[in-house]
C-alpha cells in the first residue's frame, strides 16, 4: 500500500531527483571556485546498492514515478549503469532521465539507454570554444557536442539543453542557441540563476531574468504552447516553421525560478549523495536516511523519516524575502 510524499500545502512529490557525486569535472564559474570544493569522503556517499534500496522504497512505498539522476556530474559516479538498470527493473517502472555536463556522454550514451534511461539533459551555456574554456575553466566544448549528438543517435529523446545565460559572460547568445537546438532538434531551455553558487556570489543584477530571455527570443515569433505545463520548472513556447527531431513542433523553454516561482505546484524530493533528504532545493535543513539505513532501519521506518521529511517543506524558496539564506549545500551538492 503506497502512501506518499504529501506536505502540509498538499502537494505530493511523485519526483525523485538524486545526486550521484557532488564532483564535478567541469569548474563553472558560476557554480564554484577554480580548485574545486570538499568533496564528499568516500565513507558518506551511499553505496550503489544503498542507492538502489532508497530508489526502491521511493517507488515501492512512496509513489515517484519518476527518477532524475543529477550530480555534481553523475557520469562520474562508477557504478552508474548498475543504478540505472536496477532502478529500471522496478515494479511500477519508473521514467528514468538524467542531466549532465555532457563531458563521456559520447561513449555511455548507449549503454544507458540500454540499462533502461528514457532521456538525458545537456548543460550548455555557450556555443564558442573559448567561452566555454573561460567559463568552466576546461577546454571541452568538443566534447559536449558530441555527447549531444550520440544522446540524440541512442534515442535518449527529447534531448533537452539547459543553459544559464550571464549578463556580459554570454547573454548575447540566446539566438545562436537557439538556432542550434532548431538545426540539430535538441529542446533549449533557459535557466534564471539562482543564489545556489558555492562563492555565494550571486547578484539579482547580473541574473538574466524569463522577461529578458523572452526579449532575446522575440526574432523567432514564440507562440503559447497549447500542452499544459504541469508541474514542470520549464514554461514552453512552440517555435514556429520548425519541428524536434521527433517531428513534434519545436519548443524552447524557460525556467524561471526567481521572477516566476512555480513552487506551489512543486512535485519533487531530493536525495544527496551522502544519503539526505532535502524536501526543496532551498532547504535550509536535511534529513539523514543514510544514518536510518547503516542503522538497520526497516524499508516502513526509511519511508516514515521519508514522508516526515517531506511534512516540513515550506512554501516557496523565500529568495525574494529580506530573511532569506542561501541552504550551506550549492547546486553542485544538490543536483539542481
Ligand atoms: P524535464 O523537463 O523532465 O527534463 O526535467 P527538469 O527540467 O526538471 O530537469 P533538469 O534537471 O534539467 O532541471 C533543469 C533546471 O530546472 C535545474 O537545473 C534547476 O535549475 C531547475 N529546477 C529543477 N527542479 C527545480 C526545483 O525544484 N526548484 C527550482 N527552483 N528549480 C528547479
Ligand atoms: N542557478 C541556476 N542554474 C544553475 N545551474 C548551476 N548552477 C545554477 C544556478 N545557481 C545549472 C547548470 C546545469 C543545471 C544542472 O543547473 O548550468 O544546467
Ligand atoms: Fe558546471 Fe554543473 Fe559542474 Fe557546476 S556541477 S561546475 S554547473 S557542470
Amino acid at each position: 500500500l503506497v502512501t506518499g510524499l504529501v506536505d502540509r500545502f498538499g502537494r505530493v512529490a511523485t519526483d525523485l531527483r538524486v545526486s550521484l557525486t557532488d564532483r564535478c569535472n567541469l569548474r563553472c564559474s558560476y557554480c564554484m571556485p577554480a580548485e574545486g570544493l570538499a568533496w564528499l569522503p568516500r565513507d558518506e556517499q551511499l553505496t550503489d546498492d544503498e542507492v538502489g534500496r532508497l530508489i526502491r522504497i521511493g517507488v515501492a512505498e512512496l509513489g515517484i514515478r519518476e527518477v532524475r539522476f543529477t550530480g555534481g556530474e553523475p557520469l562520474l559516479r562508477r557504478g552508474l549503469l548498475g543504478i540505472v538498470g536496477a532502478a529500471a527493473r522496478l515494479t511500477p517502472r519508473p521514467s528514468l532521465k538524467l542531466t549532465t555536463n555532457g563531458i563521456g556522454l559520447e561513449k555511455i550514451a548507449g549503454a544507458l539507454k540500454e540499462a533502461g534511461l528514457d532521456r538525458v539533459n545537456v548543460s550548455l551555456d555557450t556555443l564558442d570554444a573559448d567561452r566555454f574554456k573561460e567559463l568552466t575553466r576546461r577546454d571541452r566544448l568538443d566534447d559536449v557536442l558530441r555527447g549531444l549528438e550520440a544522446a540524440a543517435a541512442a534515442g535518449l529523446t527529447p534531448v533537452k539543453i539547459n543553459t544559464v545565460l550571464m549578463r556580459g559572460i554570454n547573454e548575447d547568445e540566446a539566438p545562436q542557441l537557439m538556432k542550434f537546438a532548431l538545426t540539430y532538434g535538441y529542446q533549449l531551455r533557459f535557466i534564471e540563476q539562482m543564489p545556489l553558487d558555492a562563492q555565494h556570489q550571486w547578484d539579482r543584477h547580473t541574473m538574466v531574468t524569463a522577461e529578458e530571455i523572452l526579449a532575446a527570443l522575440a526574432p523567432f515569433g514564440l507562440r503559447p504552447d497549447p500542452v499544459s505545463r504541469g508541474t514542470a520548472p520549464a514554461e514552453t513556447w512552440l517555435v514556429p516553421g520548425h519541428v524536434d527531431a521527433a517531428g513534434e513542433p519545436a519548443r524552447v523553454g524557460v525556467i524561471g525560478s526567481v521572477t516566476r516561482p512555480f513552487c506551489g505546484d512543486c512535485d519533487r524530493t531530493r536525495l544527496t549523495a551522502d544519503g539526505q533528504i532535502r524536501n526543496c532545493l532551498f532547504a535550509t535543513e536535511e534529513s539523514d536516511l543514510r544514518k536510518l539505513l547503516r542503522s538497520g532501519g526497516s524499508d516502513a521506518e526509511i519511508a516514515e523519516a521519508w514522508r516526515a521529511a517531506m511534512r516540513g517543506k515550506r512554501a516557496g524558496h523565500g529568495i525574494d524575502d529580506p530573511s532569506f539564506l542561501q541552504p550551506a549545500r550549492p547546486m553542485s551538492a544538490i543536483g539542481g
